[in-house]
């Protein structure tokens, strides 16, 4: 059995919304709505959906950006104490904020313009620790040389460097205090094709050399394809389908899923699948529509699926933490993969 590092279960996230002259709360936008899985060891779980569907909402409150309404987030540290980051306090999440960091989807916004790199990617650490000057500039260094930057360039500021190198100066930011588990929200959308690749194959060396786990976020499969063990996919608050890469993008079990890998243009071969791609919009989370979200958009659903409830189901029942899915009619369709 592979070691878990993170156990998300029943996670909601719940965003009121207030109208009128006494700011009275009319509703709640349920951008995260009952949301399990599991991230292991030296893992890299993809987490895919289109825009809007929750899955910063997710990540930001693993990280305790935002305080999650529901459910649990069981993390198993270092020293293998388990703690839930759901429910516990800023002082007792404390110890173990330096385990979990994020690496921003902007790397031109989330960098502070007024510092110098130096100072930026030695931050995080110096929160845990005191460092002499000399210590500290050593410690940057290495850092920007192991993500593939010049050190000399560490008194620049965040402006002198392209958005490729601005990513490796997140990462090293990030990476300045050894965490075990980084989530990455869209780190990479933003660069050209082959400066994606470069970035994810440093990703992928770090994770050999520290045995770091990745949650790795993005709108679309092509870009989690390579890198990711296992993927999470997520709709309009819910997880509809997990599952090792290799299984879900040639057997998808779930029509979102399918319609995700029809979306994707440079994987399509075959006509036939060109067909499955996105029509609609994705509903406003605030009054998702009965029954299974997808049901308005899904072009095989039936009555049925107007009053199922969402819930994961193992596609062999032998192995319950294997590809699973919402899907209730998965058993008669033959989904498309590519
Ligand atoms: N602070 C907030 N207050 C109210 N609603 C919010 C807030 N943050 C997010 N939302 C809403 O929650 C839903 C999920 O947003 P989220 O940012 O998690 O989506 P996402 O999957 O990361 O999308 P994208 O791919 O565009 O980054 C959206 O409908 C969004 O409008
Ligand atoms: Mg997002």
């Amino acid at each position: 059995m592979p070691k878990q590092i993170l156990k998300v279960t029943g996670l909601k996230k719940y965003f009121p919304i207030k109208k009128g002259f006494f700011n009275r709360t009319v509703g709640y936008v349920k951008a995260v709505n009952d949301v399990d899985f599991e991230i292991n060891e030296g893992e890299t779980v993809g987490l895919v959906g289109e825009s809007g569907c929750g899955k910063s909402t997710t990540g930001n409150c693993i990280v305790r950006l935002l305080d999650p309404t529901d459910g649990s987030i069981l993390y198993t540290a270092k020293d293998g104490t388990q703690i839930d980051l759901a429910k516990a306090k800023a002082s007792e999440i404390k110890p173990y904020r330096k385990e979990i960091q994020m690496v921003f989807q902007d790397p031109f916004s989330s960098l502070n313009p007024r510092m110098t790199v130096r100072e930026i990617i030695a931050e995080p650490a110096m929160l845990f620790k005191t460092w002499s000057k000399s210590e500290e500039q050593e410690m940057v260094a290495k850092l920007m040389t192991r993500v593939g930057l010049r050190p000399e360039y560490m008194v620049r500021y965040p402006h002198a460097f392209s958005g490729g190198q601005r990513q490796r100066v997140g990462i090293a930011r990030a990476l300045s205090v050894n965490p075990r588990l980084v989530i990455c929200d869209e780190s990479v959308s933003s660069l050209d094709v082959s400066v994606q690749a470069q970035v994810l194959g440093l990703l992928e060396d770090l994770q050999q050399e520290y045995n770091i786990s990745y949650l790795f976020i993005a709108h679309d499969l092509s870009a989690v394809k390579h890198i990711s063990d296992r993927i999470v996919v997520m709709y309009v608050g819910k997880v509809v389908e997990i599952c090792e890469t290799e299984e879900l993008y040639s057997r998808p079990m779930h029509p979102y899923t399918e319609a995700l890998l029809g979306s994707v243009p440079k994987l399509i071969a075959d006509k036939s699948v060109r067909k499955a791609t996105l029509e609609g919009e994705v509903p406003d989370p605030s009054r998702p529509p009965e029954g299974c979200f997808f049901h308005p958009r899904c072009r095989y659903a039936t009555e049925e699926c107007k009053k199922c409830d969402m819930k994961l189901i193992p596609v062999n029942p032998d192995d319950p933490m294997g590809h699973r899915t919402t899907c209730i009619r998965y058993k008669e369709l033959s989904l498309k993969g590519v």
